[in-house]
């Protein structure tokens, strides 16, 4: 029996991490080189109400029974039940797979909620709006991490640059001039919750420095979409640089991300800066056709993993199924 499929991309905080959750603006992309894909097989021979579900990714080969209550899963499992007044579900096979390094800044967490509230709705024969998706995949980085900005669940769900603020209505950046980002993956990165926590518990401890940062990344964040509608590259690049340096002088990067910087601008490239929670993950460099190669090798040769090349802004047809 074919299946029902979903997919979701990844996504990159280009400008404004840790502000937006102070309610500042931030912007997102999707990096469509990277996905997660949930399929569904109908298990007819089944007892009704089985439903099994594997995540190689995450090493998940499981029961939908089986799961802790707590687990974002089962939490998926209980807002489509709720949406559709449904008690079980008819027996099914769920794989999920994912080409997105976990927890690691590219926002993994929500694109397995997105492509799976898609797929088993679809399964359930009425796909969910994107209102309602983005809406449930909120819910989930709740339980990732407890004050989520919801920029994460916004961008994975509609799938295009965004101008993001909490709490206000979704905006979708034009851009201009289509750019070219190199990103690669530091190494590991301390949880999410953990650096929301931190800078938290600095901000209450000195209000005036971290309001001073995040209303300097605010003003960042706006010229940068200024100047992505504009397609000035020059300066996006130099606000990449800007960002990053208050993002340093918040101790959110480490010396593997500062090394990979300063090869990514030795080799050309017009800014770069850290991408998501930070303390590890990715890292994002404003290239173009002449030095991608060059700060993708040079990248690579210091130790980078998982590194692409995506072009931000190119035309594309949104399709959740490919
Ligand atoms: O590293 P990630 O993908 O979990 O991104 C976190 C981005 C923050 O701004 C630090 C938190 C948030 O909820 O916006």
């Amino acid at each position: 029996m074919p299946a029902i499929a979903s997919s979701a991309p990844a996504k990159a905080i280009l400008f404004g991490e840790h502000a937006v959750v102070f309610g500042y603006p931030a912007i997102a992309v999707p990096i469509n080189e990277l996905k997660t894909r949930v399929a569904i097989f109908a298990l007819p021979q089944a007892t009704p109400g089985q439903v099994k579900i594997s995540s190689p990714m995450i090493g998940m080969d499981t029961t939908m029974d089986q799961l802790d209550p707590a687990d974002p899963m089962a939490r998926l499992f209980e807002l489509i039940k709720k949406h559709f007044s449904i008690s079980h579900f008819p027996a099914c096979q769920i794989q999920i797979q994912s080409t997105i390094p976990v927890g690691s800044g590219l926002g993994s967490g929500a694109s397995v909620s997105v492509a799976f509230l898609r797929a088993l709705s679809s399964f359930m024969g009425s796909p969910l709006g994107d209102e309602d998706v983005c809406t449930y995949a909120f819910e989930i980085e709740k339980i990732h991490h407890a004050t989520p900005s919801g920029i994460d669940n916004t961008v994975i769900t509609y799938e295009k640059p965004v101008l993001y603020r909490k709490k206000k209505p979704i905006s979708i950046l034009k851009v201009k001039k289509p750019f070219e980002l190199v990103i690669a993956n530091s190494g590991p990165k301390e949880s999410t919750s953990k650096t929301v926590a931190s800078i938290r518990e600095k901000h209450d401890q000195d209000p005036f420095l971290y309001d001073h940062y995040f209303e300097s990344i605010g003003r960042i964040t706006k010229n940068a979409a200024l100047a992505i509608k504009r397609g000035d590259l020059d300066t996006l690049g130099s606000l990449f640089n800007d960002n990053q340096a208050i993002l340093n002088k918040m101790d959110l990067s480490t010396a593997h991300i500062d090394e990979l910087i300063e090869i990514a601008l030795n080799s050309g490239a017009k800014g770069a800066k850290l991408t998501g929670a930070g303390k590890g993950g990715f890292v994002i460099a404003l290239v173009d056709q002449k030095t991608r190669e060059r700060v993708f090798r040079k990248l690579q040769d210091a130790g980078a993993t998982d590194i692409h090349i995506t072009t931000i802004g190119a035309p594309r047809l949104t399709q959740h199924e490919k």
